[in-house]
């Protein structure tokens, strides 16, 4: 049954939907973590063995945002935000910036954000547009050095009891551009209540796609606008 706009959504994003912005997935050819090892620039191990190499690796990636734009896919989703009349989220696994840039703000970054930087004492989060080292002060409370703002693997990912709310709760749930392979976003689907329709679109089916009553496989900036077209023309 297709919802009114008045339905309660949620959407998850991943790295497929900023792949034709020119940002790099993590697990395709010639992803991310085919060029780095997760246990070298993840973690907090990483972290503390060699944090040099760790604020170089976020450094790189934080200046990459400033060669790309948000593509057709972001942007069609901050439309169904401004269209939509009933509860809105969109959760993203990714520490760009395309989905605010775009205009989403019903958003929560549950991995984190490369623009920002977190104290290593006081834990104050702030904006954070350039390069970090173990130089950097955390401007609150003048103390300590500040780390990039990403959830590393082994930590917990952010807002996750208002995601389950949100998830538990909605009529319609959206997967998008993620390869199920990192939980507990790849279970979120899992915690839907009987009933709700859940979608994914992806450029392949994901490792959880059976857990969906619907798989559209294609690229984002063609499956997104015209589900959304879908979505507020029905
Ligand atoms: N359109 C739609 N989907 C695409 C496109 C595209 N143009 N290009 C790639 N994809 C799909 C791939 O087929 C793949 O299934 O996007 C998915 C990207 O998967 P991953 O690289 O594993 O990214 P993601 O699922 O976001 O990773 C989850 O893992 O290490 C981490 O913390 C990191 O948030 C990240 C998490």
């Amino acid at each position: 049954m297709a919802p009114s706009t008045h339905g309660n959504l949620v959407l998850l994003t991943g790295a497929g939907i900023s792949a034709e912005s020119g940002l790099r997935t993590f697990r395709d050819a010639d992803g991310l973590w085919e060029n780095h090892r997760v246990e070298e620039v993840a973690t907090p191990e990483a972290f503390r063995r060699d944090p040099a190499l760790v604020y170089r690796f976020y450094n790189e990636r934080r200046r990459s945002l400033a060669t790309v734009q948000p593509n057709a896919a972001h942007r069609a989703l901050a439309r169904l935000e401004r269209a939509w009349q009933g509860p809105f989220l969109l959760v993203t696994q990714n520490v760009d910036d395309l989905h605010d840039r775009a205009g989403s703000r019903q958003l929560l970054h549950m991995h984190g954000e490369l623009l920002k930087g977190r104290c290593l004492a006081c834990g104050a989060v702030q904006a954070w547009p350039g390069d970090m080292d173990q130089d950097s002060r955390c401007p609150t409370c003048q103390r300590a050095p500040v780390r990039p703002h990403i959830v590393w693997f082994g930590e917990l990912p952010l807002d996750m009891d208002r995601i389950y709310d949100a998830v538990e709760r909605c009529d319609v749930f959206v997967a998008i551009g993620t390869s199920g392979h990192v939980y507990p976003a790849a279970g979120l689907v899992q915690a839907v209540a009987p009933g709700t329709r859940t979608l994914e679109l992806n450029l392949e089916p994901s490792l959880v796609a059976s857990a969906f009553g619907e798989a559209r496989t294609g690229r984002a900036t063609d499956l997104v606008p015209a589900f959304v077209d879908e979505l507020l023309g029905g």
